[in-house]
């Protein structure tokens, strides 16, 4: 299947199109998966599982739901209550990597603090983690081998690359952000594509001085609270010509049409990351479907 978006540029007018190429990508799994289900007369499934009621992580699950189910993946949701016990919580994964029907497996972040996440995440079959947050896939994203690799970070690096900046040798990328989904797996992506990588966070002093270095600049603060808190990303805070790569939502950590007509490119909020880690989720459940049928 084809759509007239194929010969589109990803980067126009100084926007990177991240609903474009995740519509590309999405148009791509479809046509995968279902000539993988005629072949095999199997298909794909992605479990989700939340704790708690968080109205945002609710929010961001129905919509994979809704993009796995556009692409023939079926899909099924276990939204636990808050008090549930990491035992029982537990339990359900081991059933999950034991359920052949099941080729991916999401548990959504956070997870309530009495329980460990590092213990849920590391229990998860390494070949049904579709986050790429597993110990095994971790060590496979340290040495540069990657399968599964954490979607967010998957989806900046896999714009980078269609707007031509694959090797980013000589470049200079800075992350604002240190978190397990975000900032550290991207520092592996970014490392392997032999770019020079800094990493600053909300303990970093005179961050204007690293962001005016940087060639890709990737902000996920999300501090804003409204449309009127002051913008954290100024023209004035960014190189002319760099990429600037915006991954907070829903209000976005950058001054957009200020730092568009500095920037060589800018990804807009929305429209730009979140609908890309939409996509590189479907193609690790593809990707994990296929390991398990072959
Ligand atoms: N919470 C915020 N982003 C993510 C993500 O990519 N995966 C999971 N499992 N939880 C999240």
């Amino acid at each position: 299947m084809s759509n007239e978006n194929d010969q589109k540029p990803i980067c126009e007018d100084g926007v990177i199109k991240g609903r474009r190429l995740s519509n590309r990508i999405r148009t791509g799994v479809q046509d995968e998966v279902e000539a993988l289900v005629a072949k095999h007369g199997i298909s794909p499934k992605l479990v989700t599982v939340i704790v708690g009621g968080d109205p945002g992580s609710e929010m961001y699950v129905r919509m994979k739901h809704k993009a796995s189910n556009k692409a023939g993946i079926l899909s099924d949701h276990h939204g636990l209550p808050e008090d549930t016990s990491q035992e029982d919580l537990l339990k359900l994964i081991d059933k999950l990597n034991n359920d052949e029907t099941v080729h991916g497996i999401l548990v959504q972040l956070p997870l309530p603090k009495h329980i460990d996440e590092k213990k849920i995440i590391g229990a998860i079959d390494p070949l049904k983690d579709v986050d790429g947050f597993s110990p095994t896939n971790i060590y496979r994203l340290f040495y540069g081998g990657e399968k599964l690799s954490a979607a967010t970070p998957h989806g900046i690096v896999t714009m980078l690359d269609a707007i031509g900046m694959d090797d980013l040798s000589s470049k200079h990328a800075v992350i604002i952000n240190r978190s397990t989904i975000v900032g550290k797996p991207l520092i592996f992506l970014l490392l392997n594509r032999n770019a020079t990588v800094t990493v600053c966070h909300s303990r970093t002093a005179d961050l204007p001085s690293f962001t005016r270095q940087a060639d890709v600049l990737v902000t996920a603060i999300g501090r804003r609270k409204s449309e009127d808190d002051s913008f954290y990303i100024s023209p004035d805070m960014i190189k002319e010509g760099a990429v600037v790569i915006d991954v907070s939502t829903p209000l976005g950590d950058v001054d957009f049409e200020a730092v568009k007509g500095k920037a060589k490119c800018v990804t807009p909020v929305p429209g730009g990351v979140g609908p890309m880690t939409i996509a590189m989720l479907l193609r690790n459940v593809l990707d994990a479907y296929s390991a398990q049928i072959s």
